[in-house]
């Protein structure tokens, strides 16, 4: 049956600045927002609490449909715990990127991701949101930018505007480094691997600003709109 909620699948490896796009369109669109990195973060600090190896499949499974996990105002809940920024340090991110590999956990918070597709429509951003868990999206981005550029995004991220930037250290090469083995191993690994389908618009944010890319994705949503209104 065809699904008439409209989705935008904004999929991209990590720093490329797409959960703040994602979060900008759905905030103009006034569509609803899932956030799947972030699902994949809960567990893997779900199982940390619980001392469950990061590598162990099944267990992660299990653990995973058991879940209550919580969105409200930008906050993040597990069960009456605010997590928020539990969820974003390094650690973690690497952790996520771990247990995302086991078909047992992608496939446990599979009907998780599909709830959030509520009418007037949803944004999705993450990995695999137009290759497998919204493959009938009405538009698919692939969002990028070179590694460098996403370190370097990534580095200045936690430090506040007024702070002044003494050049890119060891801290700016560790992150570089974390980087390149995430995204190896989320293009690399057996299930939903990270790709760019034949279906999905390639957005290099690497010389755009954030503004730049919102515009950009809701000019190929318009065109998406367009043609199907020209179509029928
Ligand atoms: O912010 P960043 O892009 O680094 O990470 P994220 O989007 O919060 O995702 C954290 C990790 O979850 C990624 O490194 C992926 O391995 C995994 N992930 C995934 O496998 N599938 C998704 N749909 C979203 C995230």
């Amino acid at each position: 049956m065809v699904n008439a909620i409209q989705v935008i699948a904004i999929d991209g490896p990590s720093a490329s600045g797409k959960g703040t796009v994602a979060q900008l369109v759905a905030e103009k669109l006034g569509f609803h927002y899932l956030d799947s990195g972030a699902l994949y973060r809960i567990v893997a600090l779900a199982a940390q609490q619980k001392n469950i190896a990061w590598d162990n499949a099944e267990a992660l499974g299990e653990l995973a449909k058991k879940l209550n996990i919580n969105f409200k105002n930008g906050e993040i809940f597990l069960g009456n715990d605010r997590i928020t920024e539990l969820v974003r340090s390094e650690e973690i991110s690497r952790g996520a990127s771990e247990v995302a590999i086991h078909p047992q956990v992608r496939n446990a918070l599979f009907d998780l991701q599909q709830s959030f597709r509520k009418a007037p429509g949803l944004v999705a951003d993450g990995r695999d949101m137009g290759s497998v868990v919204f493959t009938d999206a009405k538009l698919k981005i692939f969002l990028t930018a070179s590694v460098e550029v996403r370190a370097e995004r990534r580095y200045k991220q936690p430090i506040g505007k007024n702070t002044i930037h003494k050049g890119l250290g060891a801290n700016y090469a560790q992150i570089l480094h974390d980087l390149q083995l995430r995204d190896t191993r989320d293009g690399q690994r057996r299930t939903s691997p990270l790709i760019q389908t034949p279906d999905a618009v390639l957005l290099d944010t690497s010389n755009r600003t954030i503004d730049e890319a919102v515009e950009f994705v809701l000019n190929e949503y318009n065109k998406k709109l367009h043609k199907n209104v020209l179509s029928h």
